[in-house]
């Protein structure tokens, strides 16, 4: 195969996944002091697709309610405007993170349930270390493996020579793409949240799931990334051809003070949440 060059992959806008357009201005919005709750309200209302989601979700068993929440400006007042972001957000990467991922051997819907999963644990894991933004690490666990959309067209196209090494070598898929492609899936999705104009903690959240200890902006929010990034392997979710259990990073539970029994804990609160997630964004 060719010599691929990362900037190459990056340049090539088409295939990098993109946002609706009203989930940038969501964000914009979101992210502004002065935005009213009418003016995000009316942004969201316009997409009715995208307020029967966040409706859904605003009502499901995770964010648990004592009373039903029926419009957007309520879901804002109750919910408040990071956790409404994070729902049209979470709406949103569902659209395009819900394929068959065949170079990574992840059937359709497998990545989306790995990646919500990681989300609900992030943010769960972060409300127990009292993380003091467990919204953001929640959208830093939904986006985690974002790279690896970008990259299956790519390592569909050298799928022999990376089965071949996986079994050979015994290694995870995260370093055939290294050892391939020349780079892997975590600095590929790093670029897309760059092209996303996303926080540069995110990028990196992304950038390092794999190796916290290179985090160097916001090592916390990298370190609750990679735990509910390997929680959620641990729990089976969206394993394809990379069924090994991979093993917290000492670096990350010591940032966090964190114990295997919490992360176990974590695991099992959030698997009713699983099954919730699961039928709220499938769209009818
Ligand atoms: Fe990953
Ligand atoms: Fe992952």
């Amino acid at each position: 195969m060719a010599e691929l060059n990362l900037n190459d992959i990056i340049h090539k806008v088409d295939e990098l996944p993109a946002l609706p357009q009203i989930t940038y201005r969501v964000l914009k919005l979101t992210s502004d002091p002065k935005t009213s709750i009418a003016e995000l309200a009316n942004t969201i209302v316009k997409d009715q697709v995208l307020t029967a989601k966040v409706l859904r979700m605003a009502n499901s068993v995770y964010y648990g309610y004592a009373r039903r929440i029926y419009s957007i400006s309520e879901a804002l007042i109750i919910l408040g405007f990071s956790t409404v972001r994070n729902l049209v957000l979470a709406a949103s990467v569902y659209t395009v993170m819900d394929k068959e991922l065949q170079g990574y051997f992840l059937p359709k819907g497998d990545l989306w349930k790995h990646c919500m999963s990681t989300a609900l644990i992030a943010r769960s894991l972060a409300k127990k270390v009292n993380y003091e933004l467990p919204d953001q690490a929640f959208i830093a666990g939904l986006l985690h493996d974002i790279g690896k959309i970008v990259l299956n067209t790519y390592m569909k196209e050298s799928f022999h020579s990376v089965i071949e090494k996986v079994n050979k070598e015994n290694i995870p898929f995260m370093d055939a793409e290294q050892q391939i492609l020349g780079f892997d899936h975590a600095i590929v999705g790093s670029r897309v949240a760059e092209k996303w104009n996303l926080p540069q903690e995110l990028v990196e959240a992304i950038a390092s799931h794999h190796s916290p200890s290179r985090a160097e902006i916001n090592p916390k929010l990298t370190s609750l990334t990679h735990i509910a990034d390997a929680a959620s392997m641990a729990m089976g979710i969206g394993l394809g051809g990379d069924g090994m259990l991979y093993p917290f990073d000492g670096f990350a539970t010591k940032q966090l003070n964190i114990t295997e029994e919490i992360i176990e804990q974590t695991i099992g609160e959030i698997a009713d949440s699983m099954i919730d997630a699961e039928t709220i964004f499938v769209d009818d």
